[in-house]
Formats: C-alpha cells, structure tokens, sequence
C-alpha cells in the first residue's frame, strides 16, 4: 500500500452555492457544514434535488464555475482549503486523497478504453507506477473489489461487463490511489437489491481495510441505517439534522427526519399504507422564507414563515455527543 497522508478530517465549513442563468440565482446550497472522519461512513440523506451531488461535486473540485458559484465557505483538508488551490493542485487531490464513486458507472467508465487501462491510468498518474508494476496492482485490487477473473477483466471493455461489476471497477478505479476519503453519491441506487447489499457490503470492507472515512450519499435512510456512523439530513441546501446513526434512529428531532422515517416500510408497518411527505423539495430558484420546509411541515407556525431557525447542538448541556437540529419547535410531537 502507497503511504498515507496524516489527515484525519475532511471538513466542510459553511458552504454556500448558487447557480447563475441570466438574472435567476439558484440557491443549492445554503450553508452546508459536515464533517467527515477517517474510518467512519457519514451518510447525507435526503430527497431528490437537495443539494447531495452540488455538495459531493464542489468537495470534489467538479463542479463547473460557471454556472455555479461557489459564494461563502471552506472545504478543508489536513491545512488547506480547497477552494483556494487551482484546477492543478485539485487535480493532484482528486483520486489521491479524495475519491468519488458515481451513481451511473456507465456514465463516469470510458466506454472506448478497457477497465485495466482505466486502473493503470490512475496508478501511472497518481503514484508515478510503471506499467507493469501498476498491471500487478490493478490486479490486487480486483481482487479487493472482489472481481474474479484477473487479466480477463482488465483486457474487458466496460460494455463487456454487467451493471454490478462495472459498479466495483468504478470502486476500483475510486481505491487504486489509496484515497484518505471516498465519495459516494447513490453508488447501489441503480442496482438490483441483491447487488446493493454486496456493494454496500464491500464498500464496508474496504473502509476497513484500507482505512477510509466514505461520505455515503442516499435519500434512502433504510439503505445508510447498516453502514453510517453518523447521519445529516439535508433539505433544500442545508443540514436540518445532523447525529450518530444510534441517536438519530432512536430519537429523530427535525419534523423532516421524522416524515423521512414514517415514510420507510418496515416489517411492523406491512399492510398499512405507507406516509410520504405531501409536497416536494423546492426548487433551488424558489426557496420559501423562513425554514425551507415550513410548508411541508406539520408543526409550523408564523415563526417558521419568517425566520430561519439556527443550528442548534442539543448534546452540549449535557455532554453526550453532538446532535445538533435546525427547527424552532425541536422535538415537537404532532398527531397525523
Ligand atoms: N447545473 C445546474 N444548474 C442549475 N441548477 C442546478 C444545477 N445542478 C443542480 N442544480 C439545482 O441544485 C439543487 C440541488 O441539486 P442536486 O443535484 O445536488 O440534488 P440531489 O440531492 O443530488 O438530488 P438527487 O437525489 O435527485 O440526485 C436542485 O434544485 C437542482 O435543480
Ligand atoms: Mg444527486
């Protein structure tokens, strides 16, 4: 294994994005704080068109300015922030430290290069590997993705390989540089059930054995509940809910945690119809005053119209660990 930098965190601070087409500003995102530690899964959760790939792309340095503008924040990583490096210092980061697995392996493979190419390129790159020695690598590690089949896998082109397996050379290819941090954005969502449970299953695996913090993206919580030692939920931009995967199981806080759970089928609930949330993310041009999801919520008040609830940690009075929420009635029980 290539030596490891000593970084332990990769912290996103404040980060606040927008997109510009002519005179309408969208705003994705709107103030995002995590922050991601070596060895753990930080799973962000959330439902369609709340800002999980605008903030995976922007920690990865891909997001494309224009449109995008990134307006306030910090991404840091060991000493530096990473919106203040150029495209060729990020582009050392990219692979090396941080990695990212996409939800469409299809879209991300090159479809006229072979997978074993497409491996070597990294390790030739990154890690300044002969050919040959960089063929034997590629070849451990399909074994760590647990591709069978050695030198007739690379020599593949990735029409040639099905759905799952494109999906681990897409891990494959996230893992050669030995990465500090992985990104996965919905890496199973395309996959058939079975196939999920063995992704998520390696993506585990690999966390352990090559020592990675994964910052795990889903809208699903029943997928990220076996993997993640801490959970954000995102809504419109920000993080509403943000706590290790055993208190938020146990005591969601945030109206919309709450509604993201009722609407999870689960044994006990078979037969009975299942909640979803009335309404839809806003979109990012037309964000509502006040809390975002005040007119999806069941317990706003005038308050909530007007006022942007702060981030609150519930945890510090009395010392357990951090769980911080954003909502004026925090805990607030309501009848359906
Ligand atoms: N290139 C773009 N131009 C304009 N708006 C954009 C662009 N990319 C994203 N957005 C907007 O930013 C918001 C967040 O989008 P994002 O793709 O991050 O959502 P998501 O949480 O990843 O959703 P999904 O679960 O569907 O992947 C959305 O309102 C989206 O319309
Ligand atoms: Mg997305």
């Amino acid at each position: 294994m290539p030596e490891k930098r000593a970084d332990s965190t990769l912290e996103i601070r404040d980060l606040n994005v927008s997109f510009i087409q002519g005179e309408k500003e969208a705003n994705a995102l709107r103030g995002i704080s995590l922050s991601l530690k070596r060895s753990e899964v930080h799973s962000l959760v959330g439902e369609s068109g709340s800002g999980k790939t605008v903030t995976s792309t922007c920690v990865m340095g891909l997001l494309p300015t224009p449109p995008a503008r990134i307006n306030t924040g910090e991404i840091i990583l060991g000493d530096q922030d990473l919106l203040l490096l150029g495209e060729k210092d990020r582009r050392e980061i990219r692979g090396k430290d941080i990695a990212m697995v996409f939800q469409e392996p299809a879209r991300y493979l090159n479809p006229t290069l072979k997978v074993g190419d497409q491996i070597t390129e990294m390790l030739i790159l990154h890690l300044g590997m002969e050919k040959s020695k960089a063929v034997d690598r590629a070849l451990e590690i399909l074994e760590l993705v647990g591709l069978k089949g050695g030198k007739r896998v690379l020599d593949s082109y990735p029409h040639e390989l099905s759905g799952g397996m494109k999906q681990r050379i897409m891990i494959a290819i996230a893992i050669s540089c030995n990465p500090s941090f992985l990104i996965a954005d919905e890496p199973t969502t395309a996959l058939d059930v079975t196939l999920q449970l063995q992704i998520l299953n390696l993506m585990l695996s690999l966390k352990n054995t090559l020592d990675m913090g994964i910052l795990f993206i889903s809208h699903d919580l029943r997928v990220v509940h076996d993997i993640s030692d801490w959970i954000s939920v995102i809504y419109a931009g920000r993080i509403v809910e943000s706590a290790s995967r055993e208190t938020l199981f146990a005591d969601p806080k945030h109206p919309y945690t709450k509604l993201l759970f009722e609407s999870i089928p689960d044994a006990d609930k078979r037969g009975k119809r299942l909640q979803t949330i009335p309404g839809k993310v806003p979109d990012a041009e037309n964000i509502p005053g006040g809390c975002a999801f005040h007119p999806r919520c069941p317990i706003a008040e005038e308050i909530c119209r007007t006022s942007q609830p702060e981030t609150k940690d519930l945890a510090i009075n009395n010392r357990a660990e951090s769980h911080t929420a954003a909502c004026h009635f925090i805990g607030k029980q309501w009848k359906n």
